[in-house]
């Protein structure tokens, strides 16, 4: 039998006074701030800042603008990253999951009347999954284009993705390390059973949670997909969630997640692979837009200068680079009045050694 997934429950009461329990879904993502949600969200209402709409311009997984969807904000989620885009068009973009779980286990089965390619399982055999599951996320990607509308899409790629991640070791894509997953013989880096749960299990698994976070707040919520410094998108509140660096060594989001950022441009691929790296890396929609510790700062200064009219909400961490004090000092030339809040120890999903860093949220008005 399947593990229960680990949920929070929130319970929301909407304006006409109608009770609501939403969970917030379990995302897998490196920086969620899923669990730091009600801590950011307390220090917001604890100063009444009076807003309507939330720009959460590195939106991640989600998690913020689900938040802000329960709240009754109006918002507004970008990320630099389509397989992003297509996660938050799911779980804040849908108002009602339109897609059934006949359709979605449809999505597993081979279709007589498609030709289907199969870029994954020849050009990643041995990389990220065994030859059997490669040659299902050949058939799901297609099957998912031949849906009807983009809502549907959304749902399945979100049910794809969230299968694709939980069944990697650490969730993510920056190696070649398949081996870990079948040479597994105990360890504390992941769990063998979760990895090696069919791909059928996991779509009946992430529809039900679908189903569960699915609902219509009463605005049409913008999802877009741009980079952080052409987002023309704007907002009486703008969360700020970056990239940041520490003195490790630092990978990007891109080096992360390139593999789901490639499924997010299926026919795309085969013209986007570095064939000099071990991991086969997918070079699309790669930048160095905040994710360069020099340039950070001058970025941060640009995007500042954007939202010149709106409250900004900025995490942080306590060993990021450029240092707390130094973002401090940029927010005080854009703004009169700023606070530097800490959260307290947090450990981060997906990251080790870094209990002794704190989690700041700047304010600035
Ligand atoms: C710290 S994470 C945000 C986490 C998010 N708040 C959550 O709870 O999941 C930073 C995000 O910024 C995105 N990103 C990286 N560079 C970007 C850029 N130049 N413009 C927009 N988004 C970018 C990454 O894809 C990543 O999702």
């Amino acid at each position: 039998m399947a593990k229960k997934t680990p949920i929070l429950k929130k319970t929301i009461t909407l304006a006409n006074n109608i009770m609501l329990q939403h969970i917030i879904p379990v995302t897998r993502y490196y920086g969620s701030k899923r669990k730091l949600l009600p801590a950011i969200w307390g220090e917001i209402e604890k100063r009444e800042i009076p807003f309507e709409s939330v720009l959460d311009i590195f939106g991640g997984s989600a998690t913020f603008s689900y938040y802000a969807k329960l709240k009754g904000k109006k918002l507004i989620y970008n990320d630099l990253f389509r397989f992003n885009y297509l996660i938050a068009k799911a779980i804040i973009g849908n108002k009602t999951l339109s897609l059934s779980l006949d359709e979605t286990l449809q999505l597993l089965k081979e279709n007589p009347d498609i030709n289907y390619k199969h870029i994954i399982q020849e050009n990643f055999n041995d990389i990220y999954y065994p030859d059997d599951e490669n040659r299902v996320i050949d058939i799901v990607i297609q099957n998912i284009q031949h849906l009807a509308d983009e809502e549907k899409q959304a749902s399945a790629y979100y049910i794809l993705f969230q299968s694709c991640m939980i069944k990697r070791p650490y969730n993510l894509f920056h190696r070649k390390n398949l081996n870990l997953r079948t040479n597994y013989n105990g360890g504390n880096f992941g769990n063998k059973t979760t990895w090696e749960r069919s791909f059928e299990e996991l779509f009946i698994r992430f529809h039900k949670e679908l189903s569960e976070c699915t609902f219509d707040n009463g605005f049409d919520n913008k999802i877009l997909n741009s980079s952080a410094l052409k987002c023309d998108a704007n907002a009486d509140l703008v969360y700020i969630d970056p990239p940041y660096f520490h003195k490790d060594n630092h990978l990007t989001y891109h080096s992360k997640y390139h593999f789901l950022e490639g499924l997010a441009h299926y026919d795309q691929i085969l013209s986007n692979i570095n064939f000099e790296t071990k991991n086969k890396e997918i070079t699309i929609n790669k930048t160095r837009e905040f994710e360069n510790k020099a340039t950070f700062l001058f970025e941060l200064d640009q995007l500042l200068n954007k939202h010149s009219d709106s409250v900004i909400l900025l995490s942080y961490r306590s060993n990021g680079i450029p240092s707390i004090i130094e973002i401090e000092e940029l927010l005080r030339r854009h703004r009169s009045n700023v606070e530097v809040i800490t959260l307290g120890k947090y450990n981060y999903a997906l990251t080790r050694n870094n209990k002794e860093t704190e989690e700041y949220l700047f304010i600035g008005k």
